[in-house]
């Protein structure tokens, strides 16, 4: 396991997070979270040996891993190319500046898994991934913004990052298909970021990082889903119910003032029916929860190994932890206990349920927890295992793990 141990519960129990640079989850949400950078150093140690620029290299030449190349003199000014690339790339590309970057590397490397704990006081439906992104000296993407807030981690290698203004669809930008690019970007900060450093970049700001030296940096990267969206789920969600058939009534009307006049009544009439069908007290979580927990690629089914009870039992004993599937997305809602994965309800036992919050918080469950649940909860995981939903991990170190030492 990489990192803090208990990272869940001391984000939770809103405690003092060494990777915040001490400050407690409330006052990071409070004074910082969509509002304003945050800099730690030193605030993920590990990272400065997880992943070798060769390994994420190797993961860019995968298919089936998403990843792009953007080379800043290319065939055109900040040339962007998808992977996946060919080996032999890398050298054709070595009097450029480029970078490389693969999503959502937390589903391929289980400590990325771990690391997402540490940013548990954000529910896991608004995370979206860990992207790590390889540059050479002086590569960079551009000068831009993103419309998601991103922690950017610094692995190996040294990045200077120059932070801009606020930015929205009026900001100038320099012509790019795929990337928001800056035309000129004011800068408020400017700091370079070394092995374990942090910085917190909200939607909408300007940030600008080229790699002073080899560089390898990890960003973990939220997910808002458009509120257009959500009122689509909910509106689909009340017709499915309630059909199309129903009709307005107005028995008891009142004389109109005018015969053409759309009467203010009638609309107010209208608009209280429509509210309450909107009011229902579980519509909202069980229109959007099947949304909300879509899987990052929405083609995803795990795959796993057959495992009996008894393998299980072996495993558990030898100190083999179980993370949960990182490319599988849950939620939960506590009213109904009503439990749904990818974007469908999953059908749990109920000898089972009393236990799935507390298997669901954190994504890896140890040996010696895991071992000491009732049969029926161990016979549910060894199913859901030999279906792909969690997946045995070497056990962790004992504490005593690289802790986060940052500060502000
Ligand atoms: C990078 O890692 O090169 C870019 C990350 C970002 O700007 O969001
Ligand atoms: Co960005």
């Amino acid at each position: 396991m990489l990192l803090t141990p208990h990272a869940v519960a001391d984000c939770l129990a809103d405690a003092p997070l060494p990777w915040l640079g001490g400050l407690r989850a409330s006052e990071f949400l409070r004074d910082y979270w969509q509002k304003k950078p945050l800099l730690v150093r030193n605030a993920f140690p590990d990272l400065a040996h997880l992943l070798e620029p060769k390994e994420l290299l190797e993961l860019a030449e995968t298919e089936d891993v998403e990843s792009r190349v953007i080379v800043e003199d290319g065939a055109e000014p900040w040339e962007m190319r998808e992977g996946p690339f060919h080996p032999t790339v890398w050298r054709k590309l070595s009097q450029r500046k480029w970078t490389a970057l693969v999503q959502a590397v937390d589903h391929y490397l289980p400590p990325l898994a771990d690391l997402l704990d540490h940013f548990a006081f954000v529910p896991e439906w608004r995370i979206d991934d860990v992207m790590v992104s390889y540059a050479v000296p002086g590569g960079s993407v551009g000068a831009h913004f993103d419309q998601y807030d991103v922690f950017l981690l610094q692995g190996p290698g040294q990045r200077r990052w120059q932070l801009g203004e606020q930015c929205n669809d009026d900001t100038p930008r320099l012509e790019h298909a795929q990337l928001r690019l800056i035309a000129d970007m004011p800068v408020t900060f400017d700091e370079t970021l070394g092995p374990g450093d942090l910085l917190y970049v909200p939607p909408g700001l300007g940030h600008f990082g080229v790699a002073q030296t080899e560089c390898l940096t990890y960003s973990v990267g939220f997910r808002a889903p458009s509120l257009g969206h959500i009122l689509e789920q909910v509106v689909d969600a009340v017709l499915l119910e309630r059909g199309t058939e129903q009709l307005y009534s107005d028995a008891g009307r009142a004389l109109p003032m005018h015969p053409s006049e759309l009467g203010l009544s009638d609309v107010a009439t209208l608009a209280t029916t429509l509210q309450s069908w909107l009011q229902q007290p579980l519509l909202f979580p069980t229109a959007l929860a099947p949304f909300l927990s879509e899987a990052k690629y929405d083609d995803y089914e795990p795959e796993g190994e057959p495992c009996t009870l008894a393998d299980l039992r072996a495993a558990l004993s030898d100190g083999i932890d179980l993370l949960r599937d990182p490319a599988s997305r849950w939620l939960w809602e506590p009213q109904t206990q009503t439990f749904w994965r990818n974007g469908a309800v999953v059908t749990v036992p109920d000898a089972v349920k009393p236990y799935l919050p507390q298997l669901l918080t954190g994504r890896r469950q140890l040996a010696a927890y895991l071992a000491q649940l009732p049969e029926a909860v161990l016979n549910w995981l060894a199913e859901d295992i030999s279906a792909g939903y969690w997946l045995p991990v070497e056990g962790a170190p004992s504490a005593g793990d690289a802790v986060g030492t940052g500060s502000r």
